[in-house]
Order: structure tokens, then C-alpha cells, then sequence
């Protein structure tokens, strides 16, 4: 079997954990407690996987709404409890933090001083990037970015989604290859809306507490299991388009009255191979004895005697 090519770029919606605590007769909190477990595994899974980022939803824009308490104890359990504790982890497993989000002045500054020193401690890390989508909205995203565009006076037709995402706060990040969203929920919820325009959307039941590797492993089984196409077209169905091009104004060869499908095309790999191959070496041999030629004549030598008439 041929080796799978993991996604370059996962990105993760951990959601339920209000429902986790619920369903146990506890508060919110207690949900929040409990999805460390589930932000260890999706980076081991990451690690194990070979991901290169991975991106993690921990705190809307929007989330600024929930009650006070909430919002508190999350923000200060993300920062240290989460964050700072984990960074020496991160830093020997070769995890390099990013934090990705608008400032806020209702961030505490001792809150925005933890993440910044364990971004600061994991810089030289390269095996996975882990941004934390901390204070982030998609909307606000596009927005700062066509602000920055603005202010530096980039002119109208010098926009093009390359030089859009040069603005962008995180310039290096990937586009998703795959969102994967736990909670039951379909839905984006102002979720990274540059990033995701060709991801593959994989939304799981399991509330994020409950999340394992095991779930992330069949996230990404799923995930291969998509046939990505990116407004063009299935490689067999351009074989196929290829082939008609190739005989259009010829007649096809005897024994066939119509081209056949692309599943016809199914154990005839080694001989269109083979095929290819003979004719690159021709054009190599060819293009081999041209330079011979012209070698020659530049010399003022008799041309190569091995040429074929
Ligand atoms: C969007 O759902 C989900 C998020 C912004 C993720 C929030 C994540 C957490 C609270 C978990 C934090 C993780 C740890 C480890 C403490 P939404 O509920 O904001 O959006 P919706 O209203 O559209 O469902």
C-alpha cells in the first residue's frame, strides 16, 4: 500500500465540555477541567501522525459572552494551567506554541504574559506548530488583515489571496486540510474562514473530555477516505478527460467502439509505465544526439556518424 500523506494542517473545534460537566451533574468548569486529557492527546496524535500544525479553538471572540465566571476561569485555567505547565513539555517534544488572536484589554496582562513566555520558550521548536486560536474570530481575522492592507496603501488590483495572506496575522500558517469539530455540532462558529476554504469538515459526537487519540486516528481515517478535488477534477476522471483529448479527429484503435471508462484504466499502470519510459528515453537519446550535432558543428567537425537516417 501506497503511504498516506498526512494532512499538513489540522485544525480542532473542542467543543462540549459544558455538556461533558452537565451530563455529571457538575458545573461548566469541571468540563473545562477535564479537557486537559483531550488537549494532550490531540497533539500526541498530532506528534504521532506527523501533522506539521496544528491549530486549537480555545476562546471565541464571541465567547466574551458567556457568563463572567466562565470566562474568567477559563482564560486564567487556559493560561496556567494548560498553557504554562505544559510549556516545558511542549518545548522537549519539539511543540512550538503560536498564539493566534486579537489583543483585548479584558485579557488579564498576567494572563497574556504566560502565553507569551511559553511561545518565547518553544520558539526554536519545528516539529509541530500548535497555534492557539486564543481571542481569535475569522471575521476579526479578515478584517485586520484588510486593515493592514489599507494602511500600508497596498493598491486595489495588487490584492490577490497571496498578498492577502502576507497581512494576515500568521502568514505561514496553512490552509486547513482538515477541521475536525467534536460535540455534535456542523457548524464553523467564526472559525478560521480564510484558512478553511478547501478543508474537509469531520464533525464527531464525542464531547472534546472524551476526546482520545484513538478519535483523532479516526479523524484522520476519514479524512483519507476524502477525495479532494479543489474545484478541478478526480485524477482518474482527468486520465479519462486526457484520453478523449488524445484521440479527438482519431480513430480509436481497432476493437473498441467508445473509450473506455477510467476503471478500465486499473491494472494497466506498469504498462503505461513502461510505455513512458520508452519514449522519454527516445526523447533523451534524441535530444542527446541534437546536442552531438551541434557540438559538432560549432566545431567545424563532421557530424555524428551513429545519428540514424
Ligand atoms: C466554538 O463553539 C468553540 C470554541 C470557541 C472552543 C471553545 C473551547 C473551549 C471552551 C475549551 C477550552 C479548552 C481547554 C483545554 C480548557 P462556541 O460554543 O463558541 O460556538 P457556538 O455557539 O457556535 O456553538
Amino acid at each position: 500500500m501506497e503511504p498516506r500523506i498526512p494532512p499538513r494542517h489540522v485544525a480542532c473545534i473542542m467543543d462540549g465540555n459544558g455538556r461533558w460537566a452537565q451530563h455529571r451533574g457538575l458545573g461548566r468548569t469541571h468540563g473545562h477541567m477535564a479537557a486537559r486529557a483531550a488537549l494532550e492527546a490531540v497533539v500526541d496524535g498530532a506528534l504521532e501522525e506527523r501533522v506539521e500544525w496544528l491549530t486549537l479553538f480555545a476562546f471565541s471572540t464571541e465567547n466574551w459572552s458567556r457568563p463572567e465566571e466562565e470566562v474568567s476561569f477559563l482564560v486564567n485555567f487556559l493560561a496556567q494551567h494548560v498553557i504554562e505547565r505544559g510549556a516545558q513539555g511542549m518545548r522537549e517534544r519539539g511543540v512550538r506554541l503560536r498564539l493566534l488572536g486579537g489583543e483585548d484589554p479584558r485579557i488579564p496582562a498576567e494572563v497574556t504574559g504566560r502565553l507569551r513566555k511559553a511561545e518565547e520558550l518553544t520558539r526554536d521548536n519545528s516539529t509541530l506548530q500548535l497555534s492557539l486560536a486564543f481571542n481569535y474570530g475569522g471575521r476579526q481575522d479578515l478584517c485586520e488583515t484588510a486593515r493592514s492592507l489599507a494602511a500600508q496603501s497596498v493598491p486595489a488590483a495588487e490584492v490577490t489571496p497571496e498578498t492577502f495572506v502576507q497581512h494576515m496575522q500568521l502568514p505561514e500558517l496553512p490552509d486547513v486540510d482538515l477541521l475536525l469539530r467534536t460535540g455534535g455540532e456542523h457548524r464553523l462558529s467564526n472559525f478560521l474562514l480564510w484558512h478553511c476554504a478547501y478543508a474537509e469538515l469531520v464533525f464527531l459526537d464525542t464531547l472534546w473530555p472524551d476526546f482520545r487519540t484513538t478519535h483523532f486516528r479516526h479523524a484522520l481515517e476519514l479524512y483519507h477516505q476524502r477525495q479532494r478535488r479543489f474545484g478541478s477534477l478526480a485524477p482518474a476522471d482527468a486520465v479519462d478527460a486526457a484520453a478523449h483529448a488524445a484521440v479527438a479527429g482519431h480513430a480509436l484503435p481497432s476493437g473498441l467502439s467508445t473509450l473506455p471508462g477510467p476503471s478500465a484504466l486499473r491494472g494497466l499502470p506498469a504498462a503505461i509505465a513502461s510505455r513512458l519510459g520508452a519514449s522519454l528515453w527516445g526523447g533523451v537519446k534524441e535530444t542527446a544526439l541534437f546536442a552531438l550535432e551541434q557540438l559538432a558543428a560549432e566545431s567545424g567537425r563532421p557530424g555524428c556518424p551513429d545519428r540514424p537516417a
